[in-house]
Protein backbone atom coordinates (compact mmCIF):
# COMPACT_ATOMS: atom_id res chain seq x y z
CA UNK A 1 0.00 0.00 0.00
CA UNK A 2 2.65 2.63 0.98
CA UNK A 3 4.61 2.01 -2.26
CA UNK A 4 1.70 2.39 -4.42
CA UNK A 5 0.65 5.50 -3.06
CA UNK A 6 3.99 6.46 -3.00
CA UNK A 7 3.36 9.36 -0.10
CA UNK A 8 6.00 11.80 0.83
CA UNK A 9 5.53 10.55 4.36
CA UNK A 10 3.14 12.24 6.02
CA UNK A 11 2.77 12.88 9.61
CA UNK A 12 -0.90 12.40 11.53
CA UNK A 13 -0.36 13.53 15.09
CA UNK A 14 -3.71 11.97 17.47
CA UNK A 15 -4.47 13.41 20.26
CA UNK A 16 -7.43 11.48 22.46
CA UNK A 17 -9.53 11.01 23.32
CA UNK A 18 -10.05 13.27 25.74
CA UNK A 19 -13.06 13.34 28.88
CA UNK A 20 -14.27 10.17 29.93
CA UNK A 21 -12.81 7.02 28.85
CA UNK A 22 -11.78 3.46 30.18
CA UNK A 23 -8.59 1.56 28.74
CA UNK A 24 -10.89 -1.21 28.72
CA UNK A 25 -13.10 -0.29 25.92
CA UNK A 26 -9.64 -0.26 23.45
CA UNK A 27 -9.68 -4.10 24.00
CA UNK A 28 -13.16 -4.57 24.04
CA UNK A 29 -15.90 -5.41 21.06
CA UNK A 30 -16.40 -2.86 18.83
CA UNK A 31 -18.97 -0.57 19.69
CA UNK A 32 -21.03 1.92 17.25
CA UNK A 33 -20.03 4.47 19.11
CA UNK A 34 -16.34 3.91 18.26
CA UNK A 35 -15.98 4.43 14.70
CA UNK A 36 -14.29 7.15 13.53
CA UNK A 37 -14.14 9.00 9.98
CA UNK A 38 -11.01 10.68 9.30
CA UNK A 39 -11.37 13.48 6.35
CA UNK A 40 -7.95 14.71 4.87
CA UNK A 41 -6.39 16.25 2.16
CA UNK A 42 -2.61 16.31 1.45
CA UNK A 43 -3.45 17.98 -2.08
CA UNK A 44 -1.88 21.34 -0.89
CA UNK A 45 -0.49 22.48 2.20
CA UNK A 46 -3.24 24.79 3.88
CA UNK A 47 -0.09 26.96 5.57
CA UNK A 48 3.20 26.87 5.85
CA UNK A 49 4.77 27.33 9.47
CA UNK A 50 7.44 28.63 10.57
CA UNK A 51 10.77 25.87 11.12
CA UNK A 52 11.21 27.60 14.48
CA UNK A 53 7.62 27.29 14.84
CA UNK A 54 8.17 25.57 18.03
CA UNK A 55 10.11 28.27 19.99
CA UNK A 56 9.81 29.41 23.90
CA UNK A 57 10.71 31.71 26.29
CA UNK A 58 12.49 32.87 29.11
CA UNK A 59 10.69 34.88 31.85
CA UNK A 60 12.18 38.53 31.82
CA UNK A 61 11.62 38.16 35.74
CA UNK A 62 14.64 35.91 36.35
CA UNK A 63 16.95 39.04 35.64
CA UNK A 64 14.80 40.59 38.64
CA UNK A 65 17.78 39.50 41.01
CA UNK A 66 20.60 38.94 38.17
CA UNK A 67 22.37 36.06 40.03
CA UNK A 68 19.99 34.04 39.02
CA UNK A 69 20.73 34.41 35.62
CA UNK A 70 23.98 32.59 35.99
CA UNK A 71 21.42 29.34 35.76
CA UNK A 72 21.49 30.01 32.06
CA UNK A 73 25.15 29.06 31.97
CA UNK A 74 24.30 25.76 33.03
CA UNK A 75 25.96 23.16 29.95
CA UNK A 76 22.55 20.88 30.98
CA UNK A 77 20.04 23.36 30.22
CA UNK A 78 21.91 24.31 26.83
CA UNK A 79 21.89 20.98 25.72
CA UNK A 80 18.35 20.53 26.35
CA UNK A 81 17.51 24.11 24.74
CA UNK A 82 19.94 22.99 21.37
CA UNK A 83 17.94 20.32 20.89
CA UNK A 84 14.91 22.29 20.67
CA UNK A 85 16.90 24.32 18.10
CA UNK A 86 15.93 26.16 15.39
CA UNK A 87 13.96 28.34 17.82
CA UNK A 88 13.14 31.88 18.70
CA UNK A 89 14.25 32.47 22.49
CA UNK A 90 11.63 35.64 24.26
CA UNK A 91 13.28 37.11 26.87
CA UNK A 92 10.12 39.13 27.93
CA UNK A 93 7.03 38.90 30.16
CA UNK A 94 5.41 41.58 32.85
CA UNK A 95 8.62 42.44 34.61
CA UNK A 96 9.77 43.48 31.24
CA UNK A 97 8.27 46.88 31.67
CA UNK A 98 10.01 47.10 34.95
CA UNK A 99 13.41 46.48 33.66
CA UNK A 100 15.93 49.30 33.24
CA UNK A 101 19.89 48.82 31.95
CA UNK A 102 21.89 50.28 33.84
CA UNK A 103 26.00 50.16 31.94
CA UNK A 104 27.40 50.87 34.93
CA UNK A 105 26.41 48.75 37.08
CA UNK A 106 28.92 45.82 38.55
CA UNK A 107 28.07 42.13 37.96
CA UNK A 108 27.26 40.43 41.61
CA UNK A 109 29.56 37.68 42.79
CA UNK A 110 27.64 34.77 40.73
CA UNK A 111 28.27 35.98 37.44
CA UNK A 112 31.95 36.85 38.33
CA UNK A 113 32.41 34.01 38.94
CA UNK A 114 30.46 32.46 36.16
CA UNK A 115 33.16 34.43 34.27
CA UNK A 116 35.89 33.78 35.45
CA UNK A 117 35.67 30.07 35.21
CA UNK A 118 35.28 30.94 31.15
CA UNK A 119 39.21 29.85 30.63
CA UNK A 120 38.18 28.85 27.23
CA UNK A 121 38.33 31.31 24.68
CA UNK A 122 35.27 29.84 22.92
CA UNK A 123 32.44 30.45 25.64
CA UNK A 124 30.17 27.92 24.19
CA UNK A 125 32.36 25.51 25.03
CA UNK A 126 33.55 26.51 28.50
CA UNK A 127 32.90 25.31 32.21
CA UNK A 128 29.47 25.86 34.44
CA UNK A 129 29.29 27.83 37.08
CA UNK A 130 31.38 26.08 40.08
CA UNK A 131 29.60 24.10 41.66
CA UNK A 132 29.54 25.29 44.93
CA UNK A 133 28.35 28.58 43.81
CA UNK A 134 25.32 26.44 41.61
CA UNK A 135 24.32 24.40 44.92
CA UNK A 136 23.71 27.77 46.76
CA UNK A 137 21.64 29.31 44.43
CA UNK A 138 19.42 25.99 43.79
CA UNK A 139 18.90 26.18 47.40
CA UNK A 140 17.77 30.26 47.44
CA UNK A 141 15.82 29.54 44.45
CA UNK A 142 12.49 28.10 45.90
CA UNK A 143 12.49 30.96 48.05
CA UNK A 144 13.17 33.43 45.08
CA UNK A 145 10.50 31.88 43.11
CA UNK A 146 7.85 32.69 45.68
CA UNK A 147 8.98 36.73 45.55
CA UNK A 148 8.70 36.12 41.97
CA UNK A 149 5.49 34.34 42.25
CA UNK A 150 4.17 37.03 44.69
CA UNK A 151 4.81 40.18 42.73
CA UNK A 152 3.18 38.61 40.04
CA UNK A 153 -0.22 37.60 42.11
CA UNK A 154 0.00 40.87 43.64
CA UNK A 155 0.68 42.97 40.86
CA UNK A 156 2.89 45.35 42.51
CA UNK A 157 6.00 45.43 40.76
CA UNK A 158 9.13 47.04 41.49
CA UNK A 159 11.82 48.39 39.19
CA UNK A 160 14.95 46.46 38.62
CA UNK A 161 18.17 46.89 37.04
CA UNK A 162 20.65 45.04 34.92
CA UNK A 163 24.13 44.75 34.22
CA UNK A 164 26.02 44.47 30.70
CA UNK A 165 26.64 41.12 32.51
CA UNK A 166 23.19 40.07 32.55
CA UNK A 167 23.22 41.00 29.05
CA UNK A 168 25.97 38.50 28.12
CA UNK A 169 24.99 35.73 29.93
CA UNK A 170 21.45 35.89 28.01
CA UNK A 171 22.98 36.44 24.85
CA UNK A 172 25.54 33.08 25.68
CA UNK A 173 22.76 31.19 26.66
CA UNK A 174 21.21 32.06 23.14
CA UNK A 175 23.72 32.07 20.79
CA UNK A 176 25.56 28.85 22.47
CA UNK A 177 22.06 27.12 22.41
CA UNK A 178 21.61 27.77 18.68
CA UNK A 179 18.58 30.23 19.72
CA UNK A 180 17.70 33.80 18.19
CA UNK A 181 17.25 36.12 21.02
CA UNK A 182 13.96 38.87 20.64
CA UNK A 183 14.99 40.96 23.47
CA UNK A 184 11.60 42.88 25.15
CA UNK A 185 12.37 46.56 25.73
CA UNK A 186 10.47 48.62 28.46
CA UNK A 187 7.62 50.08 27.36
CA UNK A 188 6.79 52.02 30.48
CA UNK A 189 9.45 54.26 30.79
CA UNK A 190 7.93 57.40 29.17
CA UNK A 191 8.27 61.60 29.44
CA UNK A 192 5.88 63.77 30.71
CA UNK A 193 3.22 63.42 28.32
CA UNK A 194 3.38 59.77 27.81
CA UNK A 195 5.47 58.98 24.82
CA UNK A 196 7.97 56.41 25.13
CA UNK A 197 11.19 57.63 26.69
CA UNK A 198 13.41 55.62 24.53
CA UNK A 199 17.15 56.63 26.18
CA UNK A 200 17.58 53.10 28.01
CA UNK A 201 16.69 51.62 25.18
CA UNK A 202 19.88 53.64 23.45
CA UNK A 203 21.94 52.70 26.09
CA UNK A 204 21.12 48.89 25.18
CA UNK A 205 21.47 48.99 21.76
CA UNK A 206 24.53 50.96 22.12
CA UNK A 207 26.23 48.10 24.13
CA UNK A 208 24.61 45.07 22.00
CA UNK A 209 26.16 47.05 18.98
CA UNK A 210 29.55 46.84 20.29
CA UNK A 211 29.44 43.52 21.09
CA UNK A 212 27.91 42.09 17.85
CA UNK A 213 24.95 40.99 19.02
CA UNK A 214 21.98 40.12 16.81
CA UNK A 215 19.00 40.19 18.32
CA UNK A 216 15.08 40.91 17.50
CA UNK A 217 13.24 43.51 19.66
CA UNK A 218 9.56 43.62 20.82
CA UNK A 219 8.34 47.08 23.12
CA UNK A 220 5.98 46.26 26.21
CA UNK A 221 4.26 43.33 27.53
CA UNK A 222 0.72 42.37 27.23
CA UNK A 223 -0.02 47.04 27.21
CA UNK A 224 -4.08 46.47 27.79
CA UNK A 225 -3.34 45.78 31.22
CA UNK A 226 -0.46 48.82 32.24
CA UNK A 227 -3.27 50.83 34.12
CA UNK A 228 -3.55 47.44 36.49
CA UNK A 229 0.30 47.33 36.68
CA UNK A 230 1.56 50.62 36.52
CA UNK A 231 -1.22 53.21 36.84
CA UNK A 232 -0.61 54.40 33.30
CA UNK A 233 -3.34 54.44 30.53
CA UNK A 234 -1.36 54.17 26.99
CA UNK A 235 -3.65 53.86 24.00
CA UNK A 236 -2.76 51.54 20.57
CA UNK A 237 -1.99 54.58 18.61
CA UNK A 238 0.16 56.05 21.09
CA UNK A 239 2.33 52.21 20.94
CA UNK A 240 1.83 52.31 17.20
CA UNK A 241 3.80 55.59 17.43
CA UNK A 242 6.75 54.46 19.76
CA UNK A 243 7.05 51.58 17.84
CA UNK A 244 7.53 53.72 14.82
CA UNK A 245 10.26 55.72 17.34
CA UNK A 246 12.12 52.34 18.32
CA UNK A 247 11.86 51.15 14.89
CA UNK A 248 13.71 54.93 13.53
CA UNK A 249 16.18 54.16 16.20
CA UNK A 250 17.09 50.61 14.96
CA UNK A 251 17.78 52.32 11.62
CA UNK A 252 20.68 53.72 12.59
CA UNK A 253 22.28 51.57 14.26
CA UNK A 254 23.49 47.69 13.25
CA UNK A 255 20.33 46.55 13.97
CA UNK A 256 18.66 48.03 10.99
CA UNK A 257 17.71 44.80 9.38
CA UNK A 258 16.86 43.11 12.73
CA UNK A 259 12.99 42.20 13.14
CA UNK A 260 10.35 43.72 15.70
CA UNK A 261 7.65 42.20 16.88
CA UNK A 262 5.00 43.35 18.73
CA UNK A 263 2.59 44.26 20.69
CA UNK A 264 2.50 41.63 23.05
CA UNK A 265 -1.66 41.66 23.92
CA UNK A 266 -2.76 39.57 25.99
CA UNK A 267 -6.29 37.57 24.65
CA UNK A 268 -8.39 39.25 22.38
CA UNK A 269 -11.23 40.48 24.47
CA UNK A 270 -12.98 44.00 25.33
CA UNK A 271 -10.38 46.78 25.36
CA UNK A 272 -7.95 44.85 24.41
CA UNK A 273 -8.84 44.30 20.95
CA UNK A 274 -9.44 48.35 20.50
CA UNK A 275 -6.20 48.32 21.80
CA UNK A 276 -4.23 46.13 18.82
CA UNK A 277 -6.37 47.43 15.96
CA UNK A 278 -5.33 51.23 16.59
CA UNK A 279 -1.84 49.54 17.41
CA UNK A 280 -1.94 48.16 13.91
CA UNK A 281 -3.15 51.05 12.05
CA UNK A 282 -0.79 53.39 13.73
CA UNK A 283 2.10 51.09 14.01
CA UNK A 284 1.64 47.87 11.99
CA UNK A 285 3.79 48.81 9.01
CA UNK A 286 7.05 48.42 10.84
CA UNK A 287 6.35 44.95 12.81
CA UNK A 288 7.47 41.84 11.06
CA UNK A 289 4.60 40.12 13.32
CA UNK A 290 1.93 40.46 15.25
CA UNK A 291 2.20 38.52 18.75
CA UNK A 292 -0.53 38.07 21.44
CA UNK A 293 -0.40 36.23 24.29
CA UNK A 294 -3.14 33.20 25.14
CA UNK A 295 -3.87 30.43 28.11
CA UNK A 296 -6.74 29.00 28.39
CA UNK A 297 -6.89 29.01 32.37
CA UNK A 298 -6.12 30.90 35.67
CA UNK A 299 -2.81 28.55 37.61
CA UNK A 300 -4.51 29.28 40.62
CA UNK A 301 -8.10 27.50 40.21
CA UNK A 302 -7.73 25.13 37.21
CA UNK A 303 -8.63 21.34 38.01
CA UNK A 304 -7.28 18.38 36.19
CA UNK A 305 -10.58 18.54 34.75
CA UNK A 306 -10.36 21.21 33.29
CA UNK A 307 -6.90 19.88 31.55
CA UNK A 308 -9.23 17.04 30.53
CA UNK A 309 -12.08 19.02 28.41
CA UNK A 310 -11.80 19.34 24.81
CA UNK A 311 -14.41 22.29 25.85
CA UNK A 312 -11.90 24.10 26.82
CA UNK A 313 -9.14 22.98 24.35
CA UNK A 314 -11.71 24.32 21.55
CA UNK A 315 -11.72 28.49 23.64
CA UNK A 316 -8.68 28.55 21.56
CA UNK A 317 -10.43 28.92 18.28
CA UNK A 318 -12.75 31.67 18.80
CA UNK A 319 -9.43 33.67 19.92
CA UNK A 320 -7.16 32.49 17.10
CA UNK A 321 -10.07 33.15 14.82
CA UNK A 322 -10.72 36.87 16.52
CA UNK A 323 -6.99 38.23 16.08
CA UNK A 324 -7.11 37.20 12.94
CA UNK A 325 -9.93 39.10 12.15
CA UNK A 326 -8.55 42.35 13.31
CA UNK A 327 -4.92 41.28 11.54
CA UNK A 328 -6.90 40.85 8.17
CA UNK A 329 -8.78 44.28 8.49
CA UNK A 330 -6.11 46.25 9.40
CA UNK A 331 -2.92 44.59 8.23
CA UNK A 332 -3.82 42.09 5.63
CA UNK A 333 -0.93 38.89 5.68
CA UNK A 334 0.63 39.93 8.36
CA UNK A 335 2.29 36.88 10.17
CA UNK A 336 1.00 36.24 13.22
CA UNK A 337 2.42 34.48 16.53
CA UNK A 338 1.99 33.45 19.56
CA UNK A 339 4.43 35.41 21.08
CA UNK A 340 3.55 34.00 24.93
CA UNK A 341 1.20 31.12 26.15
CA UNK A 342 0.92 27.94 28.04
CA UNK A 343 -1.80 26.21 30.04
CA UNK A 344 -2.47 28.57 32.61
CA UNK A 345 -1.37 32.02 33.72
CA UNK A 346 0.08 33.07 36.72
CA UNK A 347 3.13 30.91 36.51
CA UNK A 348 1.07 27.77 35.83
CA UNK A 349 -1.22 25.18 37.83
CA UNK A 350 0.40 23.68 40.51
CA UNK A 351 1.33 19.54 39.49
CA UNK A 352 -0.56 20.04 36.49
CA UNK A 353 1.36 22.59 34.41
CA UNK A 354 4.42 20.82 35.03
CA UNK A 355 3.05 17.30 34.58
CA UNK A 356 1.70 14.45 32.07
CA UNK A 357 -1.68 16.02 31.69
CA UNK A 358 -0.70 19.21 30.52
CA UNK A 359 0.58 17.61 27.25
CA UNK A 360 -2.47 17.29 26.00
CA UNK A 361 -2.93 21.24 25.78
CA UNK A 362 0.67 22.13 24.28
CA UNK A 363 0.26 19.11 21.40
CA UNK A 364 -3.39 20.78 20.53
CA UNK A 365 -2.37 24.34 21.18
CA UNK A 366 0.75 23.16 18.06
CA UNK A 367 -1.69 21.62 16.53
CA UNK A 368 -4.69 24.28 16.09
CA UNK A 369 -2.15 26.69 15.98
CA UNK A 370 -0.41 25.61 12.78
CA UNK A 371 -3.69 25.07 11.40
CA UNK A 372 -4.90 27.81 11.80
CA UNK A 373 -2.36 29.65 10.32
CA UNK A 374 -0.16 30.84 13.31
CA UNK A 375 3.25 30.51 12.29
CA UNK A 376 5.40 30.55 15.65
CA UNK A 377 3.94 29.58 19.30
CA UNK A 378 6.28 30.80 21.80
CA UNK A 379 5.92 28.46 25.20
CA UNK A 380 6.43 30.24 28.54
CA UNK A 381 8.74 29.01 29.65
CA UNK A 382 11.97 27.14 29.15
CA UNK A 383 13.02 27.42 33.09
CA UNK A 384 11.87 29.38 35.79
CA UNK A 385 9.84 30.47 38.28
CA UNK A 386 5.93 28.93 38.40
CA UNK A 387 5.55 24.87 37.30
CA UNK A 388 5.01 25.69 33.32
CA UNK A 389 8.29 25.35 32.85
CA UNK A 390 9.70 22.47 30.61
CA UNK A 391 13.07 22.09 32.14
CA UNK A 392 12.97 21.73 36.35
CA UNK A 393 15.22 23.75 38.51
CA UNK A 394 17.36 20.79 38.84
CA UNK A 395 17.64 21.09 34.84
CA UNK A 396 15.69 17.86 34.86
CA UNK A 397 13.20 17.54 31.18
CA UNK A 398 9.78 17.41 32.23
CA UNK A 399 7.41 15.79 29.79
CA UNK A 400 6.14 18.72 27.83
CA UNK A 401 10.01 18.97 27.21
CA UNK A 402 9.86 15.32 25.58
CA UNK A 403 6.78 15.78 23.56
CA UNK A 404 8.33 19.24 22.43
CA UNK A 405 11.59 17.40 20.92
CA UNK A 406 9.58 14.80 19.72
CA UNK A 407 7.58 17.79 18.07
CA UNK A 408 10.72 19.30 16.81
CA UNK A 409 12.54 15.78 15.25
CA UNK A 410 9.21 14.41 13.11
CA UNK A 411 6.98 17.42 12.72
CA UNK A 412 7.51 19.34 9.54
CA UNK A 413 6.54 22.61 7.97
CA UNK A 414 3.89 21.74 5.39
CA UNK A 415 0.47 21.73 7.28
CA UNK A 416 -2.85 19.88 5.86
CA UNK A 417 -6.41 19.23 6.68
CA UNK A 418 -7.13 16.27 8.55
CA UNK A 419 -10.64 16.50 10.41
CA UNK A 420 -12.54 13.68 12.11
CA UNK A 421 -16.36 13.68 11.67
CA UNK A 422 -18.86 12.60 13.85
CA UNK A 423 -20.87 13.31 17.22
CA UNK A 424 -17.35 13.37 19.33
CA UNK A 425 -15.70 14.79 16.90
CA UNK A 426 -13.52 17.24 19.60
CA UNK A 427 -12.64 14.64 21.60
CA UNK A 428 -10.11 13.21 18.96
CA UNK A 429 -8.13 15.56 17.56
CA UNK A 430 -6.15 15.14 14.47
CA UNK A 431 -3.70 17.11 12.71
CA UNK A 432 -1.89 16.34 9.94
CA UNK A 433 1.80 17.67 8.71
CA UNK A 434 4.58 16.49 6.30
CA UNK A 435 7.65 14.96 8.49
CA UNK A 436 9.95 17.22 9.37
CA UNK A 437 13.16 16.53 6.56
CA UNK A 438 15.42 19.06 8.25
CA UNK A 439 16.46 16.79 11.06
CA UNK A 440 19.80 15.10 10.32
CA UNK A 441 19.40 12.34 12.69
CA UNK A 442 15.63 11.19 11.54
CA UNK A 443 16.61 11.67 7.39
CA UNK A 444 19.50 9.42 7.78
CA UNK A 445 17.98 6.84 9.90
CA UNK A 446 15.33 6.20 7.36
CA UNK A 447 17.68 6.34 4.51
CA UNK A 448 18.93 3.07 6.41
CA UNK A 449 15.48 1.35 5.22
CA UNK A 450 15.33 -0.26 2.41
CA UNK A 451 12.45 2.23 -0.01
CA UNK A 452 11.89 4.73 2.68
CA UNK A 453 14.76 7.38 1.18
CA UNK A 454 12.90 8.75 -1.65
CA UNK A 455 9.50 8.99 0.44
CA UNK A 456 11.16 11.35 2.84
CA UNK A 457 12.80 13.75 -0.18
CA UNK A 458 9.46 15.15 -0.74
CA UNK A 459 5.79 15.58 1.08
CA UNK A 460 3.96 16.33 -2.38
CA UNK A 461 1.95 12.95 -3.25
CA UNK A 462 -1.59 14.94 -3.73
CA UNK A 463 -4.43 12.60 -2.36
CA UNK A 464 -7.81 13.52 -0.71
CA UNK A 465 -9.37 10.76 1.18
CA UNK A 466 -11.95 9.84 3.56
CA UNK A 467 -11.11 6.67 5.89
CA UNK A 468 -13.53 4.45 7.95
CA UNK A 469 -12.21 3.49 11.22
CA UNK A 470 -13.95 0.56 13.30
CA UNK A 471 -12.13 2.10 16.20
CA UNK A 472 -9.71 4.02 18.16
CA UNK A 473 -7.10 1.76 19.00
CA UNK A 474 -7.03 0.84 15.30
CA UNK A 475 -6.05 4.65 14.71
CA UNK A 476 -3.24 4.47 17.01
CA UNK A 477 -1.57 1.61 15.29
CA UNK A 478 1.40 2.85 13.20
CA UNK A 479 1.09 0.54 10.66
CA UNK A 480 -2.57 1.65 9.95
CA UNK A 481 -1.49 4.69 10.09
CA UNK A 482 0.26 4.26 7.10
CA UNK A 483 -1.92 1.98 5.04
CA UNK A 484 -4.48 5.18 5.68
CA UNK A 485 -1.58 7.29 4.16
C1 LIG B 1 10.42 52.75 37.38
O1 LIG B 1 11.30 53.73 36.86
C2 LIG B 1 10.69 54.67 35.99
C3 LIG B 1 11.79 55.58 35.44
O2 LIG B 1 12.55 56.09 36.46
C4 LIG B 1 9.62 55.44 36.72
O3 LIG B 1 8.98 56.33 35.84
C5 LIG B 1 8.61 54.46 37.28
O4 LIG B 1 7.65 55.13 38.05
C6 LIG B 1 9.29 53.41 38.14
N1 LIG B 1 8.31 52.40 38.49
C7 LIG B 1 8.22 51.90 39.73
C8 LIG B 1 7.19 50.86 39.95
O5 LIG B 1 8.94 52.28 40.62
C1 LIG C 1 26.48 33.01 17.50
O1 LIG C 1 27.62 33.79 17.32
C2 LIG C 1 28.42 33.41 16.23
C3 LIG C 1 29.68 34.24 16.25
O2 LIG C 1 29.40 35.56 16.59
C4 LIG C 1 27.62 33.59 14.95
O3 LIG C 1 28.39 33.15 13.85
C5 LIG C 1 26.34 32.79 15.04
O4 LIG C 1 25.53 33.05 13.92
C6 LIG C 1 25.59 33.15 16.29
N1 LIG C 1 24.43 32.31 16.43
C7 LIG C 1 23.25 32.79 16.76
C8 LIG C 1 22.16 31.80 16.92
O5 LIG C 1 23.03 33.99 16.93
C1 LIG D 1 14.27 60.21 29.47
O1 LIG D 1 14.84 59.47 30.53
C2 LIG D 1 16.15 59.90 30.88
C3 LIG D 1 16.70 58.91 31.91
O2 LIG D 1 15.83 58.76 32.97
C4 LIG D 1 16.10 61.33 31.37
O3 LIG D 1 17.40 61.78 31.71
C5 LIG D 1 15.52 62.20 30.29
O4 LIG D 1 15.36 63.54 30.78
C6 LIG D 1 14.16 61.67 29.84
N1 LIG D 1 13.72 62.44 28.68
C7 LIG D 1 12.53 63.03 28.62
C8 LIG D 1 12.23 63.78 27.39
O5 LIG D 1 11.71 62.91 29.51
C1 LIG E 1 20.31 37.64 12.77
O1 LIG E 1 19.27 36.79 13.21
C2 LIG E 1 18.23 36.63 12.27
C3 LIG E 1 17.17 35.76 12.92
O2 LIG E 1 16.54 36.41 13.96
C4 LIG E 1 18.76 36.02 11.01
O3 LIG E 1 17.72 35.91 10.07
C5 LIG E 1 19.88 36.88 10.46
O4 LIG E 1 20.46 36.24 9.35
C6 LIG E 1 20.95 37.12 11.50
N1 LIG E 1 21.91 38.08 11.00
C7 LIG E 1 23.22 37.90 11.07
C8 LIG E 1 24.06 39.01 10.53
O5 LIG E 1 23.72 36.89 11.54
C1 LIG F 1 -9.26 17.57 -3.15
O1 LIG F 1 -9.90 18.54 -2.31
C2 LIG F 1 -9.73 19.86 -2.76
C3 LIG F 1 -10.42 20.79 -1.78
O2 LIG F 1 -10.58 20.20 -0.57
C4 LIG F 1 -10.34 20.01 -4.15
O3 LIG F 1 -10.12 21.33 -4.63
C5 LIG F 1 -9.69 19.03 -5.10
O4 LIG F 1 -10.30 19.09 -6.37
C6 LIG F 1 -9.79 17.63 -4.57
N1 LIG F 1 -9.03 16.72 -5.42
C7 LIG F 1 -9.44 15.53 -5.79
C8 LIG F 1 -8.48 14.72 -6.63
O5 LIG F 1 -10.53 15.08 -5.45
Amino acid sequence: MLRRWKPGLPLLLLLGPLGPFSPGALAGPEQAEDVVELDFSTERPVHLVSPAFLSFTIDANLATDPRFLTFLGSPKLRTLARGLSPAYLRFGGTKTDFLIFDPQKEPTFEERSYWQSQVNQDICKSGSLPSDVEKKLQLEWPFQEQLLLREQHQKKFKNSTYSKSSVDMLYAFANCSGLDLIFGLNALLRTADLQWNSSNAQLLLDYCSSKNYNISWELGNEPNSFRKKAGIFIDGLQLGEDFVKLHKLLGKTTFKTSHLYGPDVGQPRGKTVKILRSFLKAGGEVIDSVTWHHYYLNGRIATKEDFLNPDVLDTFTSSVQKVFQVVEETRPHKKVWLGETSSAYGGGAPLLSNTFVAGFMWLDKLGLSARMGIEVVMRQVLFGAGNYHLVDENFEPLPDYWLSLLFKKLVGTSVFMASVKGPDRNKLRVYLHCTNVNQVGLTSFLATQPGKAAEISECSHPRNGSVRSNSFDRVFKQDHISRLL
